[in-house]
């Protein structure tokens, strides 16, 4: 039986253990989309885990979803990054980035731009924008012609990644951002070879993966995806057949992993399983949702035959997870209050456990 804390072969890296985290978005980049020296730290502290996933990344300007997160699109940035990804391996680590275009999902408050999306269908729910929540404004829908330019901002993210010292990169096609609108039967209104059928559907992700192995390599691409999740108001009308089939084209390329959350029924989730020939890292919980992956929910995901779990908010208040997982220790618990209030408190600031010595008592 396959153990959390047994190592396991991604591609050409040895994990230590099984235990990923998770890409958490903490909006604590400096002006620029630069990652910051306690951006370095907060990542090192977490090194033991078998491989980290980044916060998202904006890959270009417009698609940056909240303000205060870091980019990968400019030289400036790219140099950032590099103290963050070489005191990760200092410490033994491993580290992929996580290329998040928000689509929809963004404000002209935050990019100068108008956001853009497979249609002019604004998201549900207010954005995090400078001055504060305003509702998602209504997107531009991207010409036919134009989604070459999105497809390629992913590949070039992705070999400026490279070149800052990440081991790889996931692409971000969960949650309502641009690939999971492009999934999308109610954000994606398209009547071109991008919309309508599920194998038009599927194209944008296809066509970004694509072009990021093409970039990078396949053992250094991931795609991270939320079948049937809902998130800023997308649907998608048959789940199964719509997954099934992005997994077929995508099985074609022999990438380093796909990131399943656990967004639809465990019947449904199994049958991805079964149908991905690769590594599946399982993240068996919901962003935000009302329950944080646990170590039994960990150990029945690797029965049902994930390779790898991810654990997020866990990570957060608890930059030792896996000694702590290893040992039986107690998980500390995350204080919400502290996932986007910027500065190094309630970033920085947990601790690692604390072994005591039991008093001895002198005869
Ligand atoms: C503060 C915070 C930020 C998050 N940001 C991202 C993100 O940038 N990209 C992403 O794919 N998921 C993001 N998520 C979702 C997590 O990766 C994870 O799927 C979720 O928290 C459920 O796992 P957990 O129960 O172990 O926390 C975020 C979650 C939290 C709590």
């Amino acid at each position: 039986m396959t153990v959390l804390f047994d190592g396991f072969q991604l591609g050409e890296l040895a994990l230590p253990n099984r235990v990923v985290m998770a890409p958490m978005t903490r909006v604590r980049a400096a002006a620029g989309g630069l990652a910051t020296p306690s951006m370095a730290t907060y990542y090192a502290q977490r090194a033991t885990a078998g491989l980290i996933v980044s916060e998202g990344v904006q890959p270009s300007l417009v698609g940056q979803s909240n303000p205060g997160t870091p980019g990968l699109y400019t030289d400036e940035q790219i140099a950032s990054w590099r103290p963050v990804t070489a005191a990760v391996h200092t410490n033994g680590g491993r580290i992929f980035a996580q290329l998040m275009h928000g689509g929809r999902v963004s404000h002209p408050d935050t990019t100068g731009f108008q956001p853009v999306g497979p249609s002019a269908v604004p998201a549900v729910g207010d954005v995090f924008t400078p001055n504060g929540p305003r509702p998602a404004p209504m997107p531009r829908a991207l010409a036919t012609e134009e989604v070459a330019e999105h497809v390629e901002s992913y590949a070039r993210a992705a070999r400026g990644a490279v070149e800052a010292g990440f081991d790889g990169v996931e692409l971000h096609g969960a949650n309502g951002y641009l690939i999971s609108q492009f999934l999308s039967s109610n954000a994606n209104l398209r009547t071109d070879r991008y919309g309508g059928s599920v194998a038009n559907r599927i194209r944008f992700a296809v066509e970004a993966v694509s072009a990021t192995v093409e970039a990078v390599g396949a053992a250094r691409t991931g795609i991270r995806l939320s079948p049937g999740g809902t998130f800023w108001g997308v649907e998608e009308s048959g789940i199964p057949q719509l997954y099934a089939a992005l997994l077929a084209e995508l099985a074609r390329l022999d990438l380093a992993y796909i990131h399943l959350e656990g967004t639809t029924d465990e019947e449904v989730l199994v049958g991805l399983r079964r149908a991905w020939p690769g590594t599946l890292i399982m993240n068996p919980s919901l962003p935000m949702g009302p329950k944080q992956v646990e170590r039994a929910d960990a150990d029945h995901w690797l029965g049902l035959g994930a390779e790898l779990i991810s654990f997020g908010r866990a990570f957060i208040s608890n930059p030792d997870l896996v000694e702590r997982l290893r040992l039986g220790l107690p998980i500390a618990p995350v204080d919400d209050a502290a996932y986007y209030q910027g500065g190094d408190e309630g970033y920085l600031t947990f601790p690692t456990y604390q072994h005591t010595v039991p008093e001895t008592r002198l005869p």
